[in-house]
């Protein structure tokens, strides 16, 4: 039988449902005609289950089961669950790109917590943007809070080979480019790459953001690698609603977990992981939500010195089920404990610290989780870059990157737009060697608009087709977790913005160095003055909508790419509520 919460807990759905009054029997009349009894309404904590199920995002189908066990949880615990939707955005169907909608999502989320009679949330995310959107507009508004992530799929299998969402995509689409394989080994792959529920099971962004939430304690331990179809990501999802109904009594709300603390072993943790490049521009805004001081700069000094430990695509070769048999991130976060690279008194949602919930962690398979004396790859933090070409800063990410491309000076080739780049790059006419820089412009936040994730541009066929697979390649765009390469990333200020990108020209020289955090281009200031003095910012894509908004109040990649209006939290108090 449930137990019973103690009535003297001031909760703010006893705002809503302990009223003896109109309002009172209104709240409470409305909910009972889904056959609620009266005796839920004696102030029992109200979890909502903010859920992003959606069939139109594959990651995410299976989420109305795990919304059950969560639901169960809440209820074993004495709690009273009630589920709601919010915007979900998948990344395979969403145009122009699902980072567009990121911070829509995330006021959805927030409006949709603050407004109801809720004391506690469970937010379920899984693809991609859906975890970022849901942990931005939960902190907004700081009530006790747990993500569930909805686990990976399990992993791909081709012709007796196991293969990797996006990775083995990027891989397959050049080959198909290159004619190594037919379009029938193509559509065959198609099936035997996403097989069951969950999402990308390569370290790509879904992976790695639910292994931030992991690190960053605002998830149950074991959060980031239990495979969407394994009984177990059930269960954590039921430990989780049980929990979140123990947070609202001990007013442990997301604020008191989310420290800076957290955040610096996060980014030590996607280090270890070889995680997304995304992770930077998310776990930045949710920081400023919550009035953490976290910036690009943090993520270039604490990553310093981290080593890949993982061995997964698309740095390695394992992938998401693997490193759950392996010991998922625990075993990690032990690793990263035992160097001395994890603030190991950091809380969790749990109510210990994260060594507290790691520090005994086994590893079961050294070739896929590597000690930390013995890495995978050394020194593979994500490294922000400065320079006159990207003074707000640009990210490169070592681990996915070529070592010899590092260092590297070459001629631009220029790109004004993704469409003029995909008229261009199969033009045998090209002039384009291995040691030319590809230049992406007018793909960042405002730029696409949404930031899209073409950074990691497709190399031209005939360079391809000569073996060269990495080229230095710089934009003000994203890269998706799942693929690789030398790439220049989130150039701040953006092209769209007026920053320098904006001023390459077909044949000028950039010099990349990553071991010196350098990225210029070689041209002088007269003549970037009178460039500057030329240049004419793009028209806005669409002035009316969202679009619009999203347009005139987007800020830069350097500082999360939210918009300047939802920086800080405002907290759960609904203001002018005249009942
Ligand atoms: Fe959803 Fe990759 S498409 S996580």
């Amino acid at each position: 039988m449930a137990k019973k919460a103690k009535k003297s807990i001031p909760q703010r759905s006893i705002q809503w449902f302990g009223r003896q009054d109109i309002y009172g029997f209104l709240y409470r009349s409305w909910v009972k005609n889904r056959g609620v009894p009266q005796d839920q309404f004696d102030g029992r904590p109200v979890i909502g289950i903010c859920n992003t199920y959606s069939e139109l995002v594959p990651c995410n189908s299976h989420f109305r089961t795990i919304a059950e066990h969560v639901r169960a949880g809440v209820l074993e615990a004495g709690g009273f669950p009630v589920e709601f939707p919010v915007m979900s955005l998948g990344e395979t169907l969403l145009r122009p790109t699902a980072m567009l909608y990121r911070n829509l999502a995330s006021m959805d989320v927030e409006e949709s917590i603050r407004a109801n009679p809720l004391d506690g949330v469970i937010l379920l995310v899984g693809c991609d943007k859906t975890t970022p959107a849901l942990l931005m507009g939960a902190a907004s508004v700081d009530l006790p809070t747990i993500a569930v992530s909805g686990g990976p799929m399990l992993s791909g299998k081709y012709r007796g080979k196991d293969i990797g969402s996006g990775t083995n995509t990027w891989s397959m689409s050049e080959d198909l480019r290159a004619g190594r394989i037919t379009l029938e080994d193509f559509h065959e792959a198609e099936s035997c790459m996403h097989r069951s529920h969950g999402h990308c099971m390569t370290m790509g962004t879904a992976s790695t953001m639910a292994s931030m939430v992991e690190s960053l304690g605002i998830g149950m331990p074991g959060n980031a690698a239990i495979p969407a179809v394994d009984a177990r990501r059930n269960v954590l999802a039921r430990m989780a609603g049980r929990r979140v109904v123990d947070m609202v009594k001990e007013k442990l709300v997301m604020s008191k977990v989310l420290t800076r603390q957290n955040f610096l072993n996060a980014i030590r943790t996607n280090a270890a992981i070889g995680g997304s490049t995304n992770a930077v521009i998310h776990l930045i805004a949710v920081a400023r939500r919550l009035g953490v001081k976290l910036d690009l700069e943090d993520w270039d000094r604490y990553g310093r010195g981290v080593h890949t430990l993982v061995n997964l695509m698309p740095s390695g070769k394992y992938l998401m089920e693997d490193f759950y048999y392996a010991g998922g991130l625990p075993a990690v976060l032990r690793e990263l404990g035992r160097a001395g690279k994890l603030h190991k008194d950091a809380l969790t949602v749990n109510g210990k610290t994260i060594w507290e919930n790691n520090r005994d962690a086994p590893c079961w398979n050294r070739n896929v989780i590597h000690a930390f004396a013995k890495p995978f790859k050394k020194n593979t933090g994500i490294a922000v870059l400065r320079g006159n070409l990207c003074p707000d800063g640009a990210i490169i990410k070592p681990s996915a990157a070529t070592p010899k491309l590092m260092k590297h000076r070459g001629r631009a080739v220029v790109f004004r737009s993704i469409e003029e780049f995909h008229r261009r790059i199969d033009d045998p006419k090209l002039k384009i060697d291995a040691n030319s820089v590809m230049v992406l412009q007018n793909c960042g936040p405002k730029g696409y608009p949404g930031m899209a994730e073409v950074g990691n541009m497709p190399l031209p066929p005939r360079l391809l087709k000569r073996g060269i697979t990495d080229m230095v390649r710089i934009s003000d765009a994203r890269m998706s977790g799942t693929a690789y390469g030398t790439v220049v990333l989130h150039v701040a200020p953006e092209a769209a913005a007026g920053g320098t990108l904006a001023l390459v020209r077909e044949g000028d020289e950039i010099e990349l160095d990553v071991a010196k955090r350098r990225l210029e281009l070689l041209v002088d200031e007269a003549e970037l003055a009178r460039r500057r003095a030329r240049w004419k910012p793009p028209a806005a894509p669409l002035d009316r909508g969202y679009w619009k908004l999203y347009h005139d109040h987007v800020v830069q990649a350097n500082e999360g790419a939210d918009l300047d209006f939802l920086v800080g939290k405002s907290g759960p108090f609904v203001p002018r509520d005249n009942h």
